[in-house]
């Protein structure tokens, strides 16, 4: 959802604001706008739409110059996108300009109390008290003015504010929304996400909420809520410009599926010892023992890796496990108390449901593992304990190296969770630690099949809405891969468990429906295949996905794409990838906004 970004130094802040926003746009947005502190005040442009048409307007604007200022994408929550309403905002004195990523809650009774004192608010936006509050309480002092400011905001913030009177002077502020400061020579920066930076610096430090930050070209400051000055660490980002670039792929969702050999490896392989042991050094002091029962919770995507989860726990560790999607989980009042482990799932570590539903949880007492991609986002540190996917920087919505790497990391950790509670034995846990190791290049080689699915592509792309079937893990994998179909390519589509269709939606199947039925879960293919006979007596078309070698299959499906054999309980990690090499496929066949398709953003950061 909407992103933010800032600079001061001696460049122009213009085009290095602009590439800050175009590298924020796969977040998801509708309008987007910048402001720098030019020789006479605050200037500002804004434009509906894309970032294009925000450059275009600079481009016209030879004038508009500055060496200090914000930038802003908004996804629409209080008011329509238009200019008016896009960020940044400015005080009715024209002395302060600010963007902001969240939710003002209390912004309507601040707004009321401030056009009692006569300010006039131009927008819709609950952005717009944090300025026009900001002005109000100015007196001189930027910093004072500021803190006061924040202390009156509920909700969630992660806020860059520049002054007319302060050249050269950006004050950030966050709570519950991500924000990073990027340290350069003579140049410092903001954003609420590195990819923003990383064409500028690699060392950057995490503000924590309720903190301050005062950024100068020469430095930066860090204050705590109460306005004393604090310390903090820099932490320096590994992977570099190409990794949040395309690297000559037409988009960044082909490019992050290619990347998956790669991606699972850098899950796999630091926490593997001498090929067959698990070392999770995050979890040294985590005791297994204590749990009687796991909760899985995440949103989209990470829940379906949750449900493939719960299968490999239950599976190896022996107790209750429950997956349930984090909208539902904060809001239900759930059973669970201190011998409970809540595993919350999460690519972007920022989604809103999760962290609500992690807090609900721990109010009842359960400790909270988190699996996440974003290292030092809100969710990895909320957690009790932490495991990072490390699958690199993933700028397409659609979530692909981002799923498997969960995938492969909850079953790491099953196994793990196994020895620790001595439900497995050596021979097993050996045997599927092997079966990880290889999966990189067994994923390589279901991505040989580029080519074959986009054929496939071809053939059924003008169907306008089709089943995804499956028992077990093929059916976890179901659901996954309709979610992917459906979100990037528009075309309506729904994952059964492939023994219920029977139960009402088999009305549906009429000649010519296509049916993808996952059939990898090999101790029930033989009822995975009575099912596709049922849906081919009443004319559906058959796209099976079967392991290499499984001849029974052919006879059945009309076309059949093969994956390497793997052991069951990871068949998910090879059996999506054809499934997400499909929806790309069928999404670019259709002429869709493969990385940006339409309502969706990457890091959903509202409820
Ligand atoms: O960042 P998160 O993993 O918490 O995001 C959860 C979902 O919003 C996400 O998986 C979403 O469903 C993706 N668009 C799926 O591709």
């Amino acid at each position: 959802m909407c992103g933010i970004t800032g600079y001061t130094g001696v460049n122009q802040a213009g085009p290095i604001l602009l590439d800050g926003l175009k590298r924020l746009e796969y977040r998801g947005y509708d309008s987007a706008g910048i402001a720098v502190r030019g020789d006479d005040g605050i200037k500002m442009l804004k434009a509906t739409g894309k970032v294009s048409h925000l450059v275009e307007k600079y481009n016209e604007t030879p004038d508009f110059l500055g060496v200090c200022g914000i930038g802003h994408t908004r996804w629409a929550t209080h008011g329509i996108p238009n200019d008016t309403n896009a960020h940044p905002h400015l005080s009715a004195d024209g002395k302060f300009a600010v963007v902001h990523n969240g939710i003002i809650e209390n912004f309507a009774e601040i707004r009321s109390e401030l056009q009692k004192y006569g300010i006039e608010f131009k927008s819709e936006t609950d952005t717009e008290v944090i300025v026009q509050l900001l002005a109000y309480n100015y007196n001189g002092n930027f910093k004072l003015a500021l803190m006061k400011t924040i202390a009156r905001l509920e909700g969630s913030y992660a806020i860059g504010v520049i002054s007319a009177d302060h050249p050269g002077t950006i004050y950030a502020a966050k709570l519950s929304s991500p924000l990073i400061i990027g340290l350069g020579i003579g140049e410092n920066f903001f954003a609420s996400d590195i990819t923003a930076l990383v064409n500028n610096t690699k060392n950057v430090i995490d503000m924590d909420d309720g903190e301050v930050a005062e950024i100068t070209p020469d430095g930066v400051k860090f204050f705590d809520h109460a306005g004393r000055e604090i310390n903090k660490d820099i932490r320096h980002i590994t992977w570099d410009v190409a990794a949040a670039e395309k690297s000559g792929y037409e988009h960044f969702m082909l490019k992050e599926i290619m990347e998956q050999p790669q991606a699972l490896k850098a899950t796999i392989e630091p926490r593997v010892k001498d090929a067959e042991e698990i070392v999770l050094e995050e979890l040294k002091n985590l005791d297994m023992k204590r749990f009687n029962r796991i909760h899985i919770t995440a949103c989209g995507s990470a829940y379906h890796a949750g449900c493939v989860g719960r299968g490999i726990l239950e599976a190896l560790c022996r107790v209750p496990v429950e997956a349930e999607v984090a909208s539902e989980l904060r809001y239900r009042d759930p059973i669970m108390d201190a011998k409970t482990l809540v595993i919350v799932i999460s690519q972007s570590g920022e989604t809103a449901d999760t962290i609500a539903a992690m807090k609900e949880c721990r109010s009842k007492g359960a400790t909270l593992l988190a699996i996440v991609n974003v290292v030092g986002s809100s969710i990895a540190k909320l957690a009790d304990y932490c495991l990072y996917t490390w699958a690199g920087p993933e700028i397409a919505v659609a979530t692909t190296k981002g799923y498997t790497t969960q995938v492969v990391l909850l079953a790491m950790f099953a196994v793990w969770a196994a020895g620790e509670m001595k439900t497995i034995s050596r021979g097993a846990y050996i045997s599927l630690v092997k079966d990880i190791i290889r999966l990189p290049e067994r994923a390589q080689r279901a991505l040989d099949l580029n080519s074959r699915v986009k054929t496939m592509a071809e053939r059924y792309n003008s169907n306008s809405s089709l089943f995804f079937i499956g028992r077990n893990m093929d059916y976890a994998v179901a659901l996954e891969g309709s979610l992917k179909l459906k979100e990037i390519s528009y075309i309506h589509s729904e994952a059964y468990a492939a023994g219920e269709l029977k139960h009402g939606t088999i009305a549906l199947i009429e000649p010519g429906r296509l049916v993808v039925a996952l059939c990898c879960y090999e101790k029930l293919l033989d009822k995975t295949i009575s099912n596709i006979q049922q849906v081919k007596a009443r004319g559906a078309r058959v796209l099976a996905v079967a392991h290499e070698g499984n001849r029974s299959i052919f006879r059945e499906a009309d076309d059949v794409l093969t994956v390497p054999v793997t052991d069951p309980l990871l068949v998910p990690v090879i059996e999506i990838i054809p499934l997400q090499l499909f929806a790309y496929y069928v999404a670019k066949l259709n002429g869709c906004d493969i990385d940006k398709p339409k309502n969706l953003a990457k890091s959903v950061t509202v409820e």
